[in-house]
Order: structure tokens, then C-alpha cells, then sequence
């Protein structure tokens, strides 16, 4: 007959084991958002000036919403913005920040995409 200690006793064991569990568990799934930036592809084939002029163009082209232009001449609009570093820039993009909606509406984009049309409109806007 199992008394009320030993069950207890042996319960403490299995709980510490399930803390341990799900702060493993929380501790991958942080790693794996992480990872999921870093391991991100170009889309095969992917065009950055042909992605670029169907997702962005409608608002970097003109300014619209405070959109930073991009163009011959523009190196301003983006120095600021470079200034946080280039993978704060990439996940504003990716995210969203203010009226930028995320991924700029290129809903078949991967993270990678918008890093490589990042670099792209900041390169042509020199
Ligand atoms: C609906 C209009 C709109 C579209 C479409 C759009 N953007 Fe933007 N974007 C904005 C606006 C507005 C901002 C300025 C947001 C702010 O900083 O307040 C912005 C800012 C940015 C920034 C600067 C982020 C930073 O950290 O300063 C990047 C990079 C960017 N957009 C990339 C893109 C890319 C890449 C696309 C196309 C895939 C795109 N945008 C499409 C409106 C747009």
C-alpha cells in the first residue's frame, strides 16, 4: 500500500522533471524563431528589382506615408534608418513598424526575400 508521503515523494521528482521539460521546451522554441531568420532561402528564381517593383513600389517610390524613397538621390532617407544596423531594418520590414505593412504585402516573400529587396532599394537609392 502506497502512503500519502511516498506518493507525494515520488510526485516531486516528476514535477521538477516537467519544469525542467517546459523550460527546455521554451528554451528551443526561442532558438528555433531565431534559426528561422538565419535559415530563411531566396525564393528559386527570386527578383529582387521585379519583387520590388510588385510589392514596394507603390509606396517607396513616391514617399507615401512617410515610406523612406528609393531612387538615385534618396542615400539620406536610408542613412538614418541604416544606422540601427542592417538586421534591425530587415525585421522592421519583415514585422511591420508604423504604416509599413509587413513584408510590404509580398505575402510569398521568405525572410531572406525581404533582406535581399532591403539591400537592393538602399543600394539603388545611393
Ligand atoms: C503600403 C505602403 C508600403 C508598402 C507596400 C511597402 N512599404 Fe516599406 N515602408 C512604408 C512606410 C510608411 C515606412 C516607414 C515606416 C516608419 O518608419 O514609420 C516603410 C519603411 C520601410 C523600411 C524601413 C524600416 C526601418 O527600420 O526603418 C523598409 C526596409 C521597408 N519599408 C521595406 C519594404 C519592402 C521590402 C517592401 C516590399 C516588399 C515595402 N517596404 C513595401 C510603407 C510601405
Amino acid at each position: 500500500m502506497l502512503s500519502i508521503k511516498r506518493v507525494i515523494m515520488s510526485a516531486i521528482p516528476k514535477v521538477g522533471l516537467f519544469g525542467l521539460v517546459v523550460s527546455f521546451a521554451t528554451a528551443i522554441s526561442a532558438d528555433d524563431s531565431q534559426q528561422h531568420v538565419q535559415l530563411a532561402q531566396l525564393t528559386e528564381g527570386f527578383d529582387a528589382e521585379a519583387t520590388y517593383m510588385m510589392s514596394c513600389f507603390a509606396c517607396h517610390s513616391t514617399g507615401a506615408a512617410g515610406a523612406p524613397k528609393v531612387g538615385a538621390g534618396n542615400a539620406d532617407a536610408w542613412t538614418s534608418r541604416m544606422e540601427k544596423g542592417m538586421e534591425a531594418v530587415v525585421t522592421n520590414a519583415v514585422n511591420g513598424v508604423n504604416s509599413m505593412p509587413a513584408k510590404g504585402l509580398c505575402f510569398t516573400c521568405t525572410d531572406a526575400d525581404i533582406a535581399a529587396l532591403v539591400e537592393y532599394m538602399v543600394s539603388s537609392s545611393q
